[in-house]
């Protein structure tokens, strides 16, 4: 499908996260240089920025078979047991969402990726006897929104971690040009930019945005995306000038009128607007704490004044609320 064809397969073609692909370059080689499996990778960073892509890529550049599942489908420690016998030497095998993981299923994990050995438990009371079954040298990259949700054993037994940022906008509308090519989307410079700029810092976002543009330029326009097109096309997506969507929106909003502007507990946030506390930490506040409209304090969130002058909204001093 689509997704597999966006995806770029060699370091070569991603674009962006430069210091990750300089450092993973020199990994890869000295791995193949000695004829060795590459040593585990932990991937972390906000979702959509190109985890998994990158996961794959690896894989590609090693040369070996790329295996992919998540924390939540390995529901027993003989799940993963299964997944890791039959890998075949230097295979990557790609655990997305691996904070996740159970702790029956986290605590194997460690042998296998210290010793390349696992230790099962077989039968059950009086007669139960542990194994230790051999397995190949292999390469875990584990994906993860937090770094800081792992536990510190599992954390410690990654060789390299690379934690992905945000696209600067130059990257992004390099990424919306190079999707646009491939889906054959005609698509102006100043078109790019204004998706590129109204993307999040996310090549997902990014990517969905210009296909809901291309509908929005076929049925209003004549096909082309120019800026006039891309602004009039966000403008009903209610994705506003910064890129913030609704939920963005409500978040700061209910923050500023319903909390006073905070600080306000992350449960309470969540209860007032309806959304999982795990989203709010993995998929929203990321990106209104790197554009400076959320501040993350010991007592809760606070929206900045920046947040006020975004939304149009006279800041309230400290001064006046005294009156
Ligand atoms: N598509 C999505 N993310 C990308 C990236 N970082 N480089 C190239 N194409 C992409």
């Amino acid at each position: 499908g689509w997704q597999y064809s966006l995806r770029p397969r060699r370091l070569m073609e991603y674009i962006g996260q430069d210091q990750v692909k300089h450092n993973l370059t020199i990994f890869i080689q000295a791995a193949l240089a000695r004829k060795e499996a590459l040593d585990h990778v932990l991937l972390y960073g906000p979702p959509g920025l190109g985890k998994t892509t990158m996961a794959g890529i690896i894989a590609n550049e090693l040369g070996v078979n790329f295996r992919i599942t998540s924390g939540p489908a390995i529901e027993r420690p003989g799940d993963l047991a299964a997944l890791l016998t039959n890998l075949t030497e230097k295979d990557v095998l790609f655990i997305d969402e691996i904070h996740r993981l159970s702790r029956s299923v986290e605590e194997i994990l460690y042998s296998a990726m210290e010793d390349y050995a696992l230790d099962i438990i077989i039968g059950k009371g009086p007669s139960a006897r542990s194994i230790r079954l051999d397995l190949p040298r292999f390469t875990l990259i584990g994906a993860t929104t937090r770094a800081g949700a792992l536990a510190p054993p599992l954390r410690d037994r990654f060789g390299v971690m690379c934690r992905l940022e945000f696209y600067e906008t130059a990257h992004l509308v390099c990424i919306v040009k190079r999707a646009a090519e491939i889906l054959n989307i005609p698509i102006e410079e100043r078109g790019a930019q204004e998706i590129a700029r109204r993307s999040r810092g996310t090549p997902r976002v990014a990517n969905r945005l210009l296909k809901r543009v291309r509908d929005y330029a076929q049925v209003a326009g004549d096909g082309i995306i120019t800026d006039r097109i891309a602004d009039q096309a966000l403008a009903l997506l209610e994705v506003d000038q910064c890129g913030l969507d609704k939920t963005d929106r409500s978040m700061l909003v209910t923050i500023i009128q319903k909390f006073d502007g905070g600080p306000v507990g992350l449960e309470t946030l969540a209860a007032a607007i309806s959304e999982e506390t795990d989203t709010i930490e993995d998929v929203y506040e990321p990106f209104l704490l790197q554009l400076g409209f959320l501040n993350r304090t010991p007592r809760g969130r606070v929206a900045t004044r920046a947040a006020y002058e975004h939304l149009k909204i006279p800041y309230k001093t400290a001064e006046q609320d005294k009156d």
